[in-house]
């Protein structure tokens, strides 16, 4: 017989009251009965850091958390990084560097971004690529999301890149298709 605990989380300032299976993860509860699908479930088992979440402002695992075990800390996610102020200064710096493409990486990378701030305001680059090591991105390249937590900390603006230029291709009906003669 499965085994049900009762818990309390805190998640973006709001108490909630669970029921929860006693080996629930704390991405679990989040995405399935709190319905705060942010969290991405990526792995599953702690590898790629789509599932970061913030409790009492420093990057955590949810996959690898039991919720019962979240219980006494503050958790933030992603739906609740943005302040009455508006959005928090990392996802500002993500969007105006184009530091994301999928998406998917990125809640967990934009928290991750925010620990680091907050416990190291001026970070290095070094620091910033230690901090989210942990976060896999299969899309950017990593050199657009290191210019934006460098952006976020005021350690410089955002790069402005030309656009790609392309030549133009001619029309289709205008290209000539040479006759290959087949040679049997
Ligand atoms: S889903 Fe948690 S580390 Fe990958
Ligand atoms: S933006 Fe697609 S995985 Fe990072």
């Amino acid at each position: 017989m499965r085994k049900t605990a009762l818990i309390r989380l805190s998640v973006n300032g709001e108490e909630h009251a669970l029921a929860v299976p006693v080996q629930r993860t704390l991405l679990e509860a989040l995405r399935y009965d709190l319905g705060l699908t942010g969290s991405k479930q990526g792995c599953d088992k702690g590898d790629c850091g789509a599932c970061t979440v913030l409790a009492d402002g420093e990057a955590i695992l949810s996959c690898i958390t039991l919720a019962q075990d979240a219980q006494d800390r503050a958790i933030t996610t992603i739906e609740g990084l943005a302040g009455p102020q508006g959005l928090d200064p990392v996802q500002r710096a993500f969007a105006d560097c184009g530091a994301l493409q999928c998406g998917f990486c990125q809640p967990g990378m934009m928290l991750s971004a925010r620990a680091l701030l907050n416990k190291c305001p001026k970070p290095t680059l070094p620091q910033i690529k230690e901090a989210l090591s942990g976060n896999l991105c299969r899309c950017t390249g990593y050199t657009k999301i290191y210019e934006a937590v460098e952006v976020a900390a005021g350690l410089r603006a955002p790069a402005s890149r030309l656009p790609v230029a392309s030549e133009r291709a001619a029309a289709s009906d205008s290209v000539a298709h040479a006759v290959k003669e087949i040679v049997p």
